[in-house]
């Protein structure tokens, strides 16, 4: 069977993570480069691909049938909605854009086309995240009642030597904290309302350092997400699931959801129930399941290829990307406000 030619737009950190598994898979073929830079350039020259110093010469002059957006957060819609028009699937990165609105500008736009768009929140293709969904599914745990959230890490001092990651939009929250909210929507579903406080005491920067969210979802279920990127601490997914080799992997957990019937935590899908009389007195059971390792943005790829065959619905559709951006830029209304912010759906 012939490849699915795929074009990557922005060959930056991330860009080349989507490049190196495009080029290492047995379905994908990487169609072409679209990145101004000198580095970009290299790039396609080093692996005999078609170089473009934009996204407009690129689908004027190639075919891809996808393109994966990998470019700075503000150029996300555009490009993406460029592609669809051109009749090319877009797989775009995270956050799906910086506002609401513009998110609604694709969703729009993918259903006028009809053309498939995949937002690239990884972790629902981790397959740890795929089988914890099937155990809160399948009703293991009861009626889940809390989900914990640890995000707690260390950004080093170079780090900020980049201006727009100390102003407001550029820390914590708008980067790291998306994805956990992504994550409960995956797992939990729909967030109601959010309740939060920020600071920046130890920086002292206009961006947040550290932040602490208290989350009403749909069906009833509280949750709490601690976040900070000042702390010397190993909890957070990065660390603990072993998703990038760029973080060293730690033994530890960084999710815990607790239902009336059992319990369960992340990423070492551990669950604790009852297997007699159900209270605090009684023994508890430790059951694991092992899953096989994978990288996420491998399957993620393979997903994308996939959806553009027909063959299945999107993991995360341009609205998933909406509700996990209003989501979370409602952590930070309601850290800047002090008020309980409803999450509105469009
Ligand atoms: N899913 C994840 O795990 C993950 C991780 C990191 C970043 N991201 C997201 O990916 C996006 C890119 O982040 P990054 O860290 O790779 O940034 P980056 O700055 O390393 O890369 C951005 C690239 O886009 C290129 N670019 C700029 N303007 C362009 C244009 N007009 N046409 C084509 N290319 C252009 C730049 O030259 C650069 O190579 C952001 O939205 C970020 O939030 C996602």
């Amino acid at each position: 069977m012939p490849k699915t030619p795929i074009a990557v737009i922005g060959a930056g950190a991330i860009g080349r993570t989507h490049i190196d598994r495009i080029v290492r898979s047995d379905s994908l073929q990487l169609a072409a480069i679209a990145d101004p830079t000198d580095a970009g350039k290299a790039l396609a020259q080093s692996l005999n691909v078609p170089w473009f110093a934009d996204h407009h010469s690129m689908l004027d002059r190639t075919q891809p049938r996808g393109a994966v957006v990998a470019t700075p957060n503000s150029m996300h819609i555009s490009m993406a909605v460029d592609c669809l028009e051109c009749g090319v699937a877009a797989l775009v990165e995270k956050p799906v854009a910086d506002t609401v609105a513009e998110a609604q500008v694709l969703v729009d736009a993918q259903s006028r086309t009809g053309v498939p768009v995949l937002v690239g929140h990884h972790r629902r293709h981790n397959p740890i995240n795929r089988r914890a969904r099937d155990i809160l599914q399948s009703g293991q745990l009861g009626r889940v009642v809390t989900a914990n959230v640890m995000a707690t890490f260390l950004k080093p001092d170079p780090y900020f030597n980049v201006a727009w990651r100390r102003e407001k939009g550029g820390g914590p929250i708008l980067i790291n904290l998306i994805h956990e909210i992504d994550m409960l929507r995956f797992l939990l579903g729909e967030i109601a309302s959010i309740q939060a406080l920020s600071s920046n005491a130890v920086r002292s920067f206009a961006v947040e350092d550290t932040a602490a969210a208290v989350v009403r979802f749909e069906n009833g279920a509280l949750g709490t997400l601690v976040l900070s990127d000042t702390a010397t601490s190993p909890w957070i997914w990065d660390f603990c699931a072993g998703e990038q080799d760029q973080y060293p992997r730690q033994e530890v957990q960084s999710h815990f959801i607790a239902g009336t019937h059992g319990s369960l935590s992340l990423p070492d899908l551990s669950m604790w129930s009852y297997r007699g009389e159900r209270s605090w007195h009684a023994e508890i059971t430790l059951e694991k399941t092992f899953v096989h390792k994978a990288d996420p943005y491998t399957w993620q790829l393979e997903h994308f290829g996939a959806l553009i065959e027909g063959r299945v619905e999107p993991l995360c559709s341009a609205l998933d990307g909406l509700r996990t951006l209003q989501a979370t830029l409602a952590v930070s209304e309601a850290a800047a406000t002090g008020q309980t912010v409803e999450v509105n759906k469009p």
